[in-house]
């Protein structure tokens, strides 16, 4: 497969929800090739065959953002087959406080008490570590390592997108008015917040670093979406109209920003 005059784009977690829809807004970049990153592989090949059969403009990628040894296997291959990379996505994302709360409200139908008296600090340490090891370390560890792959990118701009939260913005937190946002203050999901609150900051730190480079680094908020993401507990919209706003990031042109946070209305406040 010659690849060569293509602009190549890795999307992590795109066997589903967002990722894949952004993977299915760029195939109409017939100057795309994409790399379809799934933890799972039955599950990357099973989306990659269902966007594009013949294998020409996706490729399913086994990628695991919570596994260090899974990066770097992943970094391995596109530098062995392809030796460069044009455009990092990174999408994949975990809430596990809504399990949580889904949990809580069963037991609040079946009559229990809501508030337990006793936090548990072991399952509150652990919804931490799992949320940010995928939301934030995984994030961090992807960009480290394609970083050299990006390097080579032949495309001008290289981008990176980062899919952030309107519930990471601190900006829509305390904003006083509440005009736009007002939902977004409400005091849930501070583990989920506050992981996207701090891959703001790394986008901000990656977007100041290949400054001098051109490279184009932005964050996206994708809104409330209806993926499993959300577990059908609330409603959302399709994940075809979150995508929009990273498939134009991730396309970016020269004359595009960098350092922003945005959906597809504008920016948004960090
Ligand atoms: N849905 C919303 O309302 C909403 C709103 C704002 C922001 N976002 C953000 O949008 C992004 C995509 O979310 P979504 O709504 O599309 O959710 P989704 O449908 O649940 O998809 C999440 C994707 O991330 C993958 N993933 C989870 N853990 C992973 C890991 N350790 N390594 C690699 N991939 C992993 C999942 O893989 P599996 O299929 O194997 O589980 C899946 O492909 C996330 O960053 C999320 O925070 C979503």
């Amino acid at each position: 497969m010659n690849t060569e005059p293509r602009t190549i784009v890795l999307i992590t977690g795109a066997n589903q929800g967002i990722g894949y829809a952004v993977a299915k807004g760029l195939l109409a970049h017939k100057n795309y090739f994409i790399l379809l990153g799934s933890r799972d592989a039955s599950r990357g090949a099973k989306a990659a065959a269902d966007l594009d059969s013949t294998g020409e403009f996706v490729q399913p990628i086994t990628i695991d953002v919570a596994d260090d040894a899974s990066i770097q296997t992943a970094a391995n291959l596109v530098a062995s087959k392809y030796g460069r990379l044009d455009v990092l996505i990174n999408n994949s994302g975990i809430n596990n406080e809504i399990d949580i709360l889904i949990e809580q409200h069963k037991k609040q139908q079946e009559g229990a008490v809501p508030h337990p008296e006793l936090v548990d600090l072991d399952q509150q340490r652990k919804l931490f570590r799992d949320v940010y090891e995928v939301n934030l370390f995984g994030a961090a560890m992807v960009t480290e390592a394609f970083t050299p792959l990006l390097k080579k990118s032949t495309a001008i701009p290289a981008r990176i997108v980062f899919v952030s939260s309107h519930t990471g913005s601190l900006g829509l937190r305390v904003d006083p008015s509440g005009a736009e946002y007002a939902k977004w203050s409400r005091p849930s999901f501070p583990v989920y917040r506050s992981s996207k609150a701090a891959l703001n900051m790394l986008t901000l730190h990656y977007a100041a670093k290949f400054h001098d480079k051109g490279w184009k680094v932005n964050g996206s908020c994708p809104n409330l979406t209806d993926t499993n993401f959300a577990r059908g507990w609330v409603k959302g919209r399709p994940a075809s109209e979150s995508a929009v706003n990273i498939v134009r990031l991730a396309t970016l042109s020269i004359d595009g920003e960098s350092g922003v946070y945005s959906d597809e209305k504008g920016v948004v406040p960090w």
